[in-house]
């Protein structure tokens, strides 16, 4: 399973990319909002830092909902870097970009999907990946983990190449969950990847270890 982050915080990329273990990053304009990073050529420019500090695997969103602007922009955006992934909402025009994009090799994530339809759309489309929103499911009262479960099975019976991106990942056990489902990919913030490495035994029993080191070396 891959490890993307879900943040364009730069420190938070590199911190995440130096434990070793990440795959990839996502953006989406609320987060480069968060980072205070407005402007055409500032957001370009940020995209590009992104793609600089990680391997491969950024997505990175259009604003467009129009079709003509969703190829302009989607153009823009993978002539960044060939790291970029051009992220398409899950629109009827989105949709026809996405097969247009497939079309012309340039890799998609169709992200806002929160049922199996359109999952299923967004695959027979040639997306790349599919973002399901667990955590926002969760809101609403409605099983985001089911989502992925039923994706996971969709997917395998028609032997469907989009990867399972699962997104709105809010804590350790959706990413646990996501990972017994066999999701291909999970997005999460930086909080979520570390508090994988806590258990109070693991500190309890390094604690341990070292005193009784302590004690029979001086
Ligand atoms: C990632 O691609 C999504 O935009 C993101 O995971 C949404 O997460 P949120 O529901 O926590 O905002």
């Amino acid at each position: 399973m891959k490890f993307f982050i879900d943040t364009a915080n730069l420190n938070d990329i590199r911190e995440a990319y130096n434990l070793g273990v990440l795959d990839g990053v996502t953006t989406n304009p609320s987060l480069m909002a968060k980072e205070g990073i407005s402007g055409k050529e500032n957001i370009m420019k940020h995209y590009k830092a992104i793609c600089d500090i990680v391997d491969d695997e950024v997505s990175a969103e259009v604003i467009a909902t129009d079709y003509e602007g969703i190829i302009k922009e989607g153009q823009e955006l993978a002539a960044i870097d060939p790291k970029i992934v051009v992220k398409v909402p899950m629109i009827k025009d989105g949709l026809k970009a996405i097969k247009y994009f497939a079309d012309h090799n340039i890799r998609t994530n169709c992200t806002l999907v929160f049922t199996a339809g359109q999952a299923l759309l967004a695959a027979k489309a040639g997306a790349t990946f599919v973002s399901p929103f667990i955590g926002r499911l969760d809101d609403v009262a409605t099983d985001g983990l089911q989502l992925i479960e039923q994706i996971r099975l969709i997917y395998d019976n028609y032997g469907f190449e989009t990867q399972i991106l699962a997104a709105s990942v809010r804590h350790t056990m959706h990413l646990i969950k996501c990972a017994e489902i066999g999701a291909d990919v999970v997005t999460c913030p930086l909080n979520v990847i570390t508090s994988l490495l806590q258990h109070p035994l693991t500190d309890i029993g390094l604690a341990k270890f070292l005193a009784d080191h302590k004690k029979a070396n001086g």
